[in-house]
């Protein structure tokens, strides 16, 4: 397959680049190479003929038509503002990218003929979930933060398209992703780089929030087989089954990293915080074949181990030094 991956240089675009190019499929990584984007998660690729890099905004449908090849097999759209904390403080970059960026992505798309349209989305388009409830691929969309709502409404964007245009698209919904090469401002590698250096972990409010954590690697076979065996026009729930509150997130993960629960320091709350996000993933299941792998114990286990094992990769992120990698590795090998 030929695909045309948006946002690939973040944490989970690379890792589904990283497994599409080992599975032979050709590559071509459109990214802006904002704060979040960082070329040293692809050092595994970068030589390869199957992968290719172009720096571009998805903002700016000029440059989304002159990277995209006519007919390509496939869109993969991971490209976004993706931390909620940041929607919260300014909401702009979050409409702008993942609002009108999506609606521009899936105009080139439509011209350009591509085969199939894949939008990365999230479980907090659903918003929060009761106690014992489930979010389904049907559930209300009722989004809580500025970035929920940026990324609710380019679903919407995404349905309209499949609907007025006749694009092919598959909308992916997945829960909090985590594993290797995670930007150290959301909870888990910020909490695994803080527990090592013996800093404090900051626990927003009473810490009982619920989440669902999927590992990136399942994730991204999940994505894998949507696009190859999604039915058009359809949306697919990936989750890791297991919803967990923040605090005894925490609680395992001081455990494995031996180090004291006094590290824990209640801080002020989130505004507007969902107290509970559960996805069902029952249908992706049964269309797709597909389950998570890997248990969260395990998969944090082995994460705390890459991260231990990469200590300089969290340290050039936390300086910026990641940025001059594009530099020294790149010169020469992208277009922009
Ligand atoms: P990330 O923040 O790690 O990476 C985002 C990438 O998009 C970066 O490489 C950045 O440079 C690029 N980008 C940002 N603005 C751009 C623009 N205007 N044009 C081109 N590229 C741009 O994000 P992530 O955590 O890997 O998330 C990827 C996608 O998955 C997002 O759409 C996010 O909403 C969704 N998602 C993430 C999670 C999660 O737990 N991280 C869970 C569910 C859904
Ligand atoms: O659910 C999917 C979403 O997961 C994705 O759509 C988002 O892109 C991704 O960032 C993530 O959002 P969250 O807000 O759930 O992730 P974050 O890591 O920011 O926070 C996880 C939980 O931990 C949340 O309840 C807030 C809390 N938290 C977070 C940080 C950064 C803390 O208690 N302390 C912290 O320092």
């Amino acid at each position: 397959m030929q695909i045309f991956v948006t946002g690939g240089a973040g944490f989970i675009g690379s890792e589904f680049i990283r497994q599409a190019v080992a599975a032979g499929d050709s590559v071509i990584n459109f990214d802006k190479l904002t704060y979040a984007g960082n070329l040293e998660n692809l050092a595994s690729v970068v030589a390869n003929p199957l992968y290719s890099l172009v720096v571009g905004d998805v903002c700016k449908a000029d440059q989304v038509a002159a990277a995209m090849p006519e007919a390509c097999d496939a869109v993969v759209h991971f490209a976004a503002e993706s931390h909620v904390d940041r929607s919260i403080l300014s909401a702009e970059e979050f409409v702008l990218t993942n609002v009108l960026g999506t609606q521009v992505m899936l105009d080139v798309a439509r011209h350009r003929k591509v085969g199939r349209f894949l939008h990365i989305s999230t479980d907090e388009v659903g918003g929060d979930m009761e106690a014992d409830e489930w979010f389904r691929e049907e559930g209300a969309l009722e989004p809580s933060s500025p970035y929920a709502a940026s990324k609710t409404a380019a679903e919407h964007f995404v349905r309209a398209a499949a609907r007025t245009f006749g694009l092919d698209t598959i909308v992916t919904r997945t829960s909090n992703n985590y594993g290797p090469f995670q930007f150290p401002e959301k909870l888990l590698p910020l909490a695994i780089s803080n527990a090592l250096e013996d800093r404090p972990i900051p626990v927003y409010g009473d810490g009982l929030q619920i989440r669902d954590w999927v590992h990136v690697a399942d994730n991204c076979e999940a994505l894998r087989l949507a696009l190859a065996k999604g039915r058009a026009g359809e949306t697919y729930h990936i989750g890791g089954g297991d919803p967990m509150t923040n605090l005894d997130v925490l609680h395992m993960l001081l455990r494995i990293v031996g180090k004291p629960e006094s590290l824990l320091t209640r801080v002020t709350d989130r505004l507007g915080h969902d107290r509970r996000y559960a996805v069902h993933f029952g249908k992706t299941t049964h269309e797709l074949g597909w389950s998570p792998e890997t248990t969260f114990e395990a998969g944090l286990t082995a994460t705390i181990d890459w991260y231990k094992a990469n200590a300089e990769w969290v340290s050039r992120c936390k300086s910026g030094d990641y940025r001059k990698y594009y530099e020294t590795m790149y010169a020469g090998r992208e277009t922009v």
